[in-house]
């Protein structure tokens, strides 16, 4: 199965974009939207650690890499202080995007483009800062990736990354996840091999915080939402991962605790050549 496939096949955006209207009237809010498009582990308070590093950076121009439905661009775009564009490779994420968009602020529409990470359709020098959310984890060649990020990031850009790495026992690792129905769609590397990687690509590392605990414990919160029924809501990400999520969560969660997985907060920014 195709990747888009994967994160698009059970996603009834019909349905969806009716319940929203029917339960928002006057547009749904961030916090409203979050069980259904923040599509990472820790949900929206990862959203909001990640985005208190962009008050020392203060970017102009930002690129999202993987935006999903559009969890952190809503949340990026609402202070208007930054250009944003995101890049998916899953149309139909794209597009539902920009329709939940219309609902929270029907006269902004984000500015997303499908297309691959590995070939960014951006000139040299488009941006000052690039984010991962739990996208780099799907790509095959994170070098590839990586080298079109030196590309099109100024010279002393920033590159953020919230992302589920390998852990030290790769062979526990229980399928299906939320990011990869089997191993052929997953692309982890350790934090040596990132480490290595990002090295190569002329970034320094100037922070990397390793949030697996706090990924535990979220999922577990998770967890007992689900067992109590409380998340089985119109707007649950069972709306856009199908059934297969009531085993995807817990697979996360026996991840995490394995050690198959970690998952890590990472802040580079390009190195002067
Ligand atoms: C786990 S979802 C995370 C979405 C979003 N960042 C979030 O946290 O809600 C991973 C996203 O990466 C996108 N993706 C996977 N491979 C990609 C690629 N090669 N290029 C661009 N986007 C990709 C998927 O379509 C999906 O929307």
């Amino acid at each position: 199965m195709d990747i888009d496939q994967h994160y698009s096949h059970h996603t009834d955006e019909t349905f969806l974009l009716q319940q929203l209207r029917k339960r928002y009237p006057d547009g749904p809010s961030i916090y409203q939207l979050a069980p259904l498009d923040q599509l990472h582990i820790g949900g929206i308070k990862a959203s909001e650690k990640l985005l208190l590093q962009l008050e020392t950076l203060k970017p102009a121009r930002i690129l999202e890499i993987g935006s999903g439905i559009g969890g952190l661009m809503r949340m990026l775009t609402a202070n208007k202080a930054a250009e944003v564009v995101g890049i998916d490779i899953t149309h139909r994420f794209n597009r539902l995007n920009q329709a939940i968009s219309g609902l929270t602020d029907p006269a902004t529409s984000p500015a997303v483009i499908t297309c691959d990470a590995r070939q960014l359709p951006f000139a040299n020098d488009s941006f000052d800062c690039i984010i991962f959310q739990h996208s780099l984890l799907n790509i095959p060649h994170t070098d590839l990736c990586l080298q079109e990020c030196r590309r099109v990031l100024n010279t002393e850009g920033s590159l953020l990354l919230h992302e589920v790495l390998q852990g030290p026992n790769p062979h526990s690792m229980r399928y299906p996840v939320p990011w990869a129905s089997s191993a052929k769609q997953s692309h982890l590397i350790t934090f040596e091999a990132m480490s290595g990687l990002l090295q190569q690509n002329n970034f320094t590392l100037e922070r990397a915080e390793n949030w697996s605990n706090e990924a535990l414990q979220w999922r577990q919160r998770q967890a007992n939402k689900e067992d109590s029924g409380k998340s089985v809501t119109a707007l649950s990400p069972t709306k856009i991962l199908g059934e297969a999520f009531s085993q995807m969560g817990p697979n996360v969660m026996a991840n995490l605790n394995a050690g198959a997985v970690e998952v890590w907060q990472l802040s580079c920014h390009g190195q002067k050549l």
